[in-house]
């Protein structure tokens, strides 16, 4: 058989079938290779290329992997709100993978940041499923665009790391659909990802990987997925009703393959489904064929680490920066503090774990740079207790400086893959030794190095300047000394809000659960969902991030553009004479409404890049989606009619105008029956003119009168009418059975 020749799933044997829907190895496809199937391989992700250099063994070694190019992971990635960089970065990992003959990287994992404590926070995106949808999605369209496909991960509800083999997430259905699962629909419905991994956890009481619901009737019934589905490593229990749930693919096989045959035999997996999860894997291997068939290729890798660099840059977030004290002047005489300036926490623990092909420290571009500055490393990363030597080391060499740039943060063994984080706090020793430093020299900058958000309450008042860092990937050295010298602006913009104290987040009354399930009490109302709609301080907003330009928002229109659809455009103006970018950011609040919904949410960005003085016009259309609930009534979306109010800003609580739009609503309404309220039957479009003749007879003596006083009339409002007689005495149950038989004669 030539080497093009790829079969359709009709051509193999019912073995073979069965043998596709499981790897060949940890890291490989089982392939059919007399039949032109190869076994190509497939490999973490996510934010760069890991390539176990264990391979021909198939054994899982998380950190001896081939050189690959580092990017920050999503917590930085997200906080750059630029699409098309994302974009650029997945074309580089796709090259990578080119180069190393990996058909799909795993990844990105768009998981909601349900609570910072979350054990892989660092690499997923946000607690706000806009945007994570919204930036995510470039990682998945750059990757492809090279003909390599990626694993959007982990589907879904994988919130948490303690327990998260077997916890039922139980959730409710309004906040799937708002909130868990928005990510991965945008990403499924704009750029077809090749695979999806489904994750380890159950949902409502049923592992994801054996959710009929989940992957066949939401993922390609209602979104239309055309790829496969993977299980994550090791979450596949039961293969057969993993098979007829819609899961293609067992990773890494269970060397069963021979029960997917006797159940096909014996019709428990019908001949149908196998085929459809085989084709899919069939199809997987056509779409790789042409860029694993490319031989020889070499990625650049300074290129790469340029694209790291940029990823790095938009990646920081300027929390803080009183007296303007950032930028620095390279010539002003400068202390570094801290062991991350020299030894730098870069990328988070775990399956992600990348073997960068260069490594820069802050410090090693100072001396690049030829840029002067004392040094003393201020901490020791391990967990041990403060060595008093290492404090007044450090004090000593604040002394006298113009300025002292602090490198606190999380260390490596302080957040992983694996567990969850216990508190948000950075080591205690690190803040002694802030305050220690700061009484001798008040011109403190920290920079932070975290994957997931810390707190700053406690300590913020010993720094001028606060920059987010996150984890900066190979390339951060280079491109904190751009920003921290003004090189270039920062322009990040939180994609979680920092909290004042874990207790103030809602999902801690249910966190991290017990017993084998965790209850997501909060529903919707998940981050700034939460804080904004009940006026909870916190330290900083969602979406907020300093910069060392000024601008200003101006002239905003707000138009209604269809029956449910507006479109806002504001003058963005660079007011300043530095070059800079800022994060333009609609949210919708909604009026009164049936259900409780947050005060405001995301619904559309855009990043400008403005030159000193320079200004320009930033359009945003919001759909339909824009204005809509889940409604638990209707199982579906439904956006009522009515007012809603569009922001724009800034931040989530830095709103520079507002506009209103009247929106038609969906005209969807549920038939009335007896048990709908008199309210329901008097707002509802074909009750209402049968209330009316109802109340017409009542005039002409027909039927009894009703009670036109206000208390009656609220009562009678929120009762079915099948309670009339409780208020109206025996006459009531001639209303109830007018209004039934009306309905019947209009709606036959
Ligand atoms: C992780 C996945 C990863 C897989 C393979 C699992 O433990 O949850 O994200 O892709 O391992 O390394």
């Amino acid at each position: 058989m030539s080497e093009n020749t790829i079969p359709s799933v009709n051509d193999l044997t019912l073995e073979e079938k069965a043998s596709l829907t499981s790897g060949g190895d940890a890291w490989h496809l089982q392939g059919v290779e007399d039949k032109g199937i190869p076994g190509y391989m497939i490999t973490d992700g996510p934010h760069g290329l890991r390539k176990s250099l264990a391979v021909e063994t198939g054994a899982t070694d998380l950190n001896d992997s081939v050189p690959a190019t580092c990017f920050p992971p999503a917590a930085g990635l997200a906080s750059s709100w630029n699409p098309e960089l994302i974009h650029q970065v997945g074309e580089a990992m796709a090259e990578e993978c080119i180069q190393e003959k990996v058909a799909v990287i795993l990844g990105p994992g768009v998981n909601i940041k349900r609570n910072p404590l979350g054990g892989r926070c660092f690499e997923y995106w946000s607690e706000d499923p806009y945007l994570a949808g919204h930036t995510a999605v470039g990682i998945v369209s750059g990757v492809q665009s090279k003909g390599v496909g990626t694993s959007l991960k982990h589907f879904a509800v994988n919130n948490q790391e303690t327990d998260r083999l077997r916890i039922s997430a139980n959730v409710s259905q309004r906040a799937l659909r708002e909130i868990y699962f928005p990510a991965f629909e945008h990403i499924v419905k704009t750029a077809q990802p090749w695979t999806i991994m489904c994750a380890y956890n159950q949902i409502n009481g049923v592992h994801a990987s054996q959710n009929h619901w989940l992957l066949t009737e939401v993922l390609r019934d209602e979104w239309g997925f055309e790829g496969i589905v993977m299980s994550d490593w090791g979450a596949a229990h039961d293969r057969v009703a993993s098979l007829n749930a819609g899961l293609n693919l067992e990773m890494p096989p269970s060397f069963t393959d021979d029960t997917i045959v006797y159940a096909a035999r014996e019709g428990r997996i019908a001949p149908e489904q196998l085929d459809r999860m085989a084709q899919g894997m069939v199809d997987l291997a056509n779409k790789s064929r042409a860029a694993m068939s490319i031989d020889g290729y070499r990625f650049d890798v300074d290129a790469h680490h340029e694209v790291a660099r940029q990823a790095a840059i938009e990646s920081m977030v300027l929390l803080k920066n009183d007296d303007a004290i950032l930028p620095l002047n390279p010539a002003a005489s400068i202390a570094v503090i801290g062991e991350f300036a020299r030894t730098p926490r870069y990328q988070g623990g775990g399956s992600s774990h990348i073997t960068p092909t260069k490594m820069t420290s802050f410090l090693d571009t100072l001396a690049e740079r030829g840029v002067s500055a004392s040094f003393a490393p201020g901490f020791a990363l391990d967990l041990s207790e403060q060595d008093p030597a290492l404090t007044s080391e450090a004090v000593e060499t604040a002394k006298g400086a113009d300025a002292v740039l602090m490198f606190l943060g999380l260390p490596e063994a302080a957040e992983s893959e694996g567990f969850d984080r216990e508190t948000l706090d950075i080591p205690a020793k690190q803040v002694a030794l802030l305050e220690a430093v700061a009484a001798e020299n008040p011109n403190v900058v920290v920079v932070l190095s975290n994957g997931s958000v810390v707190t700053v309450h406690p300590w913020a008042g010993n720094a001028k300047g606060i920059l987010e860092a996150w984890l900066l990937g190979q390339a951060g050295g280079g491109a904190l000394a751009d920003v921290i010298f003004g090189e270039v602006s920062p322009s990040g913009k939180l994609a979680q809000s920092v909290p004042m104290d874990i207790n103030d987040d809602p999902s801690m009354l249910n966190w991290p659960g017990e017993e084998g399930h965790v209850d997501y009490g909060e529903g919707v109302f998940v981050g700034y969902r939460y804080y904004d709609t009940y006026g909870k301080a916190v330290d900083y907003p969602f979406g907020f991030g300093l910069s060392y330009a000024s601008f200003e928002l101006t002239d905003a229109v707000v138009s209604k553009t269809g029956a449910n659809t507006a479109s806002v455009s504001v003058k963005v103006t660079n007011t300043s004479d530095v070059d800079a970018a800022e994060t333009v950011q609609v949210y919708v609040a909604p009026g009164k409404a049936e259900v409780a919904r947050p005060k405001h949410e995301l619904k559309g960005f855009k990043k400008v890049f403005l030159k000193a003085g320079e200004s320009t016009t930033a359009t945003i259309d919001l759909d339909e989606r824009a204005f809509a609930y889940w409604s638990e009534r209707f199982n579906d979306w439904h956006v009522e009619s009515g007012e809603y109010t569009v922001e724009v800003g800034t931040s989530s609580r830095d709103i520079a105008a507002t506009g209103v739009v009247t929106l038609d609503g969906d005209g969807k309404a549920l038939p009335l029956n007896e048990w709908s309220t008199f309210g329901e039957w008097r707002t509802d479009p074909v009750g209402a003119p049968i209330v009316e003749a109802m109340q017409a007879k009542g005039e002409a003596g027909e039927l009894v009168k009703l009670p036109d006083n206000d208390m009656m009339a609220m009562f009678l409002n929120s009762m079915p009418i099948n309670s009339m007689t409780t208020l109206l005495g025996a006459p009531g149950k001639e209303i109830t059975a007018f209004l039934l038989d009306e309905y019947g004669k209009v709606t036959k």
